[in-house]
């Protein structure tokens, strides 16, 4: 089997590929609002502090054993002991919902490309967004009709990311990269220069990067900054595990992995700068303050940003199409590792050929996307993104690193990757992941527990909480646990 294993062609490619799915929606619009919601530069500190102590530290973990063990997620965790594969199952099921929302949010982006070319959004962005665009009933129970529009969206969204995993590795997943990555930065670039230059731009970037620290004392900013990490860096979810399995025996592991990692933080704070800039430039142009004008997560990129497109003076259509087909590239490059990381377990646990894994991954993906396309879909999206982040990825980063620690050598997976890079881990890595890293999430999950019931999330109904969060993730993990029990046929 491990002669056929598909790999990737060039160093630069797996690179590409890794920020590839580090850079994702999750740096354009989550990472700009968590910043300004927790105290402009202040959310930095914690930022930086929960990449070096966690986000890097996991990502090396995480590459280092696919590395190792050259095989996906629940494989690798095979690997130690029958009784943790579940692990493995767990990151990839959880990599596996958190795609089946992460699509329907590149297929508004998508949508969004389209409205630029007119200023569809009208002149009343909040109102398109959830009147016309949406249709949102206000309840997670209320699904009403199939936005049609959104429908064909996501179907076209599935049926790109089948095109290009199905193309393998080197042919699809890679010549991707090389495409969109590029691409991305160009657009990026374009934007960020734009956005700084508006007037009153630097009141708005101010605001970004002052901080703020009366809010550092804050438990929430710490486990905000954690949670980002995570989700930005693409850890928890078997993607670097599968992803670093593809690598070729004499691989930088490590050099490659603190790349993909400095790339990621760069992106979203040049990023961050950006869009503050034309936040800036919004509020001066309305004459309020930019608390007045930064609005929440979805909104942000969705509502913010046209009502900011509607202001400019020039060009605001190319402004608008420029911006979403940003965030739909850096989604898809990004929804292509997530489906694989489902994609590489299927072919590695049950002998599917990369077609077939594929096609039934995208199949139910789909399907299982369609509530979220009805008129209560983004409540339901709302309430599983908070749930899955908390209670799938941080939890799962957090049982990796202690399962890996006390339950593996990391000497094994040290040994094996120092040899092959320019940079070396040792005791300062082995430190962060045994003791630092896992303290520090695990007190910050404790806490979140005890906020998620002292206060229900979002103002929504507890049913609608308890179905589409609680149970969710419940579920999530007790298929995970199933099969991780089942016999393998598979060695
Ligand atoms: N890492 C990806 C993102 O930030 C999932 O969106």
């Amino acid at each position: 089997m491990e002669q056929n294993r598909d790999q990737w062609g060039s160093r630069v490619g797996f690179v590409l590929a890794a920020i590839g799915s580090a850079v994702g929606l999750g740096n354009i619009w989550r990472f700009a609002y968590m910043a300004y919601e927790n105290g402009g530069g202040a959310f930095l500190f914690p930022y930086i502090f929960a990449l070096l102590t966690a986000g890097i530290p996991l990502l090396l973990l995480e590459m280092g054993f696919g590395f190792f063990t050259r095989t996906s997620a629940p494989s690798s965790f095979r690997k130690v002991g029958k009784k943790f594969e579940w692990v493995g199952w767990w990151s990839v099921l959880v990599a596996f919902t958190v795609t089946v929302y992460y699509i329907v949010i590149i297929a508004w982006s998508l949508l969004f490309v389209f409205e630029s070319f007119s200023l569809g959004w009208t002149a009343d962005p909040e109102g398109f967004f959830f009147g016309e665009f949406l249709g949102f009933s206000g309840s997670a129970f209320t699904l009403g009709g199939i936005q049609w529009k959104i429908f064909f969206a996501l179907l076209a969204v599935w049926i790109i990311n089948y095109v290009i995993i199905a193309g393998g590795v080197e042919k699809g997943i890679e010549k991707a990269s090389k495409i969109f990555m590029p691409l991305l930065a160009l657009m990026v670039l374009i934007i960020v220069l734009r956005g700084v230059t508006l007037p009153g731009a630097m009141e708005g970037v101010k605001a970004f990067v002052t901080p703020d620290f009366s809010k550092i004392l804050d438990f929430n900013i710490w486990v905000g900054a954690y949670g980002q990490i995570f989700f930005t860096l693409s850890l928890g979810f078997g993607i670097m595990i599968a992803y670093s399995s593809y690598l070729p025996k004499k691989s930088d592991v490590i050099k490659n992995g603190v790349i993909a990692a400095f790339a990621d933080a760069a992106f979203s704070i040049i990023t961050g700068i950006g869009v503050f800039g034309v936040l800036g430039y919004m509020a001066a142009e309305q004459g309020v303050g930019i608390a007045d004008v930064a609005t929440s997560g979805i909104g942000l990129a969705f509502i913010a940003f046209p009502q900011a497109i509607n202001l400019l003076p020039a060009l605001s259509q190319v402004f608008g199409l420029l911006f979403f087909l940003s965030l739909t590239v850096a989604g898809l490059s990004s929804s292509v590792s997530l489906i694989e990381s489902v994609v590489s377990s299927l072919i590695d646990n049950f002998s599917l050929s990369r077609k077939k894994a594929v096609t039934v991954v995208s199949i139910v993906g789909f399907l299982m996307g369609l509530p979220m396309v009805t008129q209560g879909g983004l409540a339901i999206l709302d309430i599983f993104d908070h749930f899955v982040n908390i209670f799938g990825l941080l939890t799962v980063g957090f049982v990796e690193m202690l399962v890996l620690s006390y339950a593996f050598d990391l000497d094994k997976i040290k040994d094996n990757m120092n040899p092959t890079s320019d940079l070396q881990v040792g005791t300062t890595w082995k430190t962060m992941v045994k003791f630092v890293s896992p303290v520090l999430i695990g007190i910050g999950l404790i806490q979140n527990v005890i906020s998620e019931f002292a206060t229900v999330y979002g103002g929504y109904p507890l049913s609608e909480v308890i179905t589409f969060g609680w149970l969710a993730v419940a579920l999530v993990l007790l298929f995970a646990i199933y099969l991780g029990q089942r016999e393998n046929t598979i060695v």
